[in-house]
């Protein structure tokens, strides 16, 4: 009989001998096991559960037998009667080990678990949290020996925990002494490390062994929505996701209108920052509620936002992002306290990590796409668009990432648009036109019900058209000829259908009509389409730009990234001209791609270094001072395109050679000749 045995840890596969007693917690740390602890091994925490394997482990040559770990002692038979432990489970810090054995490694006894995503094109976020919360033994002050209580609370945590260097504001200074001798002498600490930081911080403490929650919030802050996704720092589950509008709006639509609004008002940005402020807090609070979860367990935020954002919710006026050359005050990282961007709603100690900006026009959401999408690893050159008020572009694949921002306007979020609202229940978000009869039906936001179905909801359910509803709707008015490549909508002899009506000089289609029911008319008129027409253009001639300087003509796989991105039909995306051309099954939709990769460097701080390298290396394109983006812009309001090829799409889709720009009966295109 020797007096080692052999220990094998799964999933990881990592083995050694081990002295026999030697606790399983200990041979799991010699070998780099992931295996959690928060009391260091008292058998407090229960975060170390293992589960042993008996028998024979052909893969691994060996047998385990019974006794393999020792009995089960005194403070495990407590915990598991006290607390309960699930069967075959043993505490790490607990048993011993007395033969060979193969031992298992429950996720949820890892630090870095992985947090498995629903969706395959999405990738798993491996848990690696700044903040986690320690238990520790602090020792007793000695009249001959004379420390602070702090200091012998940083030898402790170095010789329980080898954490080394720490620091403590004031009031939870103030804290200690009571906290200390109410535990006698033992505490938790939340303690927090960001990617920069050169001490632990401590965010807070509770006397004894303590089992709260460690809650962080990703915010992706937009200039029409702010979005939330509250998750455990522990785990990395999302509790809640939530979203408000940004109350800015009312200082105007897009970005340039609110930096506008700052140079005409003075202490306009002021009051911009305030509004927002206030707006995250109510969303603190709201999803807090919702999750019921106190939000001053919240410790940690992360926010991305584009430059103008960034700089309104720092308090910085964006005056210099309104002009050339569109200087940042600071394009670095940021990490600050919660409290001096006024975030009263979470933990007073929280700490906030802002993502860096590219550039002046390409802020922090693109720098956490490129985080959850990260095209500098891709082998095949893809194009990912973030769909928004002010579409973000990155192209490239592992040798060279490009960058760009284009100023679509709010179009595809529903507004321009005369019938024309935000994606919300009753809103039209998909449509079909019968190339013959030219009828249409459509499915509307909260029914899974086509029109045409005798159950579809009528009348007043039918409240208007949504982003993806009037690319769906425009796309199909081209594939029907109702629409031709200028984007000119046909009158009824043109058409062959009265669904086209004139209105002034120009033909609107009727989509739906409700009236009889007390509902809306819903119609595409001329200037929805050139609304989109321009948008579409803004979006294609950024892609145009970002290629050229690639030196490329096609990219292999586009991705639609952005919450309104994940609703976009691939093909009619396509159809309008919005992207350049690919095969369909190439084009994917990564859904709110900026708020993943804020959950992201939430969960997993080394991904902060991470996409701060990758932002050094993205080159940035400037789309405004580009006289080739005015050219590809004129090219692109075309439906598709006025140039370009669609090879793949014409292998998908009809597009009808009209043109209503002849002589005709009325309307815009009517009045033309055509040359030649
Ligand atoms: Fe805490 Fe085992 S490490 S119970």
């Amino acid at each position: 009989m020797t007096d080692d045995a052999l220990v094998i840890f799964t999933p990881s596969g990592k083995r050694g001998r081990f002295a026999l007693g030697t606790p399983v917690l200990t041979a799991a740390r010699q070998l780099g096991v992931d295996l959690d602890s928060v009391c260091g091994g008292r058998g407090i925490c229960s975060k170390c559960q293992i589960t042993p394997g008996y028998g024979e482990f052909a893969k691994h040559g060996v047998t385990v037998e019974d006794g393999a770990l020792s009995d089960w002692n005194e403070v495990e038979a407590r915990y598991k009667r006290i607390r309960g432990l699930t069967e075959g489970r043993r505490l790490g810090c607990q048993a011993q080990i007395q033969g060979d054995v193969v031992i298992d490694v429950p996720p949820e006894s890892q630090v870095h678990k992985q947090v498995i995503r629903k969706s395959a094109t999405m990738r798993d976020i491996v848990m690696d949290p700044a903040t986690r919360l320690l238990y520790v033994e602090v020792d007793e002050p000695d009249m001959h020996e004379p420390t602070g209580d702090f200091e012998r609370l940083a030898r402790a945590l170095k010789e329980q925990w080898q954490v080394e260097g720490i620091a403590a504001e004031l009031s939870l200074m103030r804290r200690l002494q009571p906290a200390l001798r109410k535990g006698q002498w033992k505490i938790t600490v939340a303690l927090h490390k960001g990617n920069h930081d050169a001490r632990y911080r401590i965010l807070d403490m509770w006397p004894g062994y303590h089992e709260g929650k460690l809650l962080g919030l990703a915010i992706d802050l937009g200039s029409t929505t702010i979005a939330a996704h509250l998750c455990d720092l522990q785990d990395g589950t999302v509790l809640a996701s939530a979203g408000v509008m940004n109350p800015q709006i009312r200082f105007g639509e897009d970005l340039m209108s609110r930096v506008s609004y700052a140079m005409m008002n003075p202490g306009g940005d002021k009051e911009m920052t305030s509004a927002v402020r206030t707006a995250i807090n109510g969303l603190i609070q709201s999803i807090s509620t919702e999750a019921r979860v106190d939000p001053k367990q919240v410790y940690e935020l992360v926010f991305v936002c584009n430059p103008v954002m960034h700089h309104l919710l720092l308090g910085i006026d964006p005056v210099e992002l309104g002009q050339a050359p569109f200087a940042l005050a600071t394009s670095g990282s940021l990490s600050l306290d919660a409290r001096d961007l006024d975030l009263a709603a979470v933990n007073h100690a929280a700490r906030v990590y802002i993502l860096p900006c590219i550039a002046g026009h390409v802020g922090a959401d693109c720098a956490a796409v490129a985080l959850s999408e990260e095209p500098n690893k891709s082998k095949d050159m893809v194009l990912i668009v973030d769909v928004g008020t002010n579409a973000e572009l990155l192209l490239g694949n592992e040798s060279r990432v490009l960058a760009c921002s284009s100023p679509t306007g709010p179009a595809f979020e529903g507004a321009q648009i005369s019938s024309g609202q935000r994606a919300a229940p009753g809103a039209i978000e998909r449509v079909e036109i019968n190339p013959v009869t030219k009828d249409p039906r459509f499915k509307i936001i909260g029914s899974d019900l086509w029109s045409t179905d005798p159950l579809f909801p009528a009348g007043t359910a039918i409240t208007g058209i949504c982003g993806s509803g009037i690319i769906e709707a425009v796309a199909e008015m081209r594939m029907a000829g109702i629409v031709d490549q200028q984007g000119l909508i046909g009158s009824p002899d043109q058409t062959g259908t009265a669904r086209t009506v004139p209105e002034g000089r120009t033909h609107s289609y009727l989509l739906h009509d409700g009236t009889a029911l007390g509902g809306p008319r819903i119609m595409v008129t001329q200037g929805d389409i050139r609304a989109i027409q321009l948008a579409k253009a803004a979006l294609y001639a950024g892609a145009r730009l970002l290629m050229d300087e690639m030196g490329v003509d096609t990219v292999d796989r586009v991705t639609l990234a952005g919450a309104f991105g994940a609703h976009i039909s691939p093909k009619h995306a396509m159809v309008l001209g919005m992207i350049p051309d690919a095969p369909l099954d190439k084009v994917t939709s990564a859904g709110n791609a900026a708020g993943t990769g804020a959950r992201i460097a939430l969960c997993n701080v080394g991904s902060r270094n991470q996409i701060e390298e990758t932002v050094q290396q993205i080159h940035k394109v400037e789309t405004a001072i580009e006289p080739r983006f005015q050219e590809h812009f004129v090219n692109a309001t075309a439906i598709p395109h006025a140039t370009d090829a669609f090879p793949h799409l014409i292998g998908v889709a009809t597009l009808p050679q009209v043109s209503f720009n002849t002589a005709g009966s009325g309307g815009e295109g009517g009045r033309r000749r055509k040359r030649g």
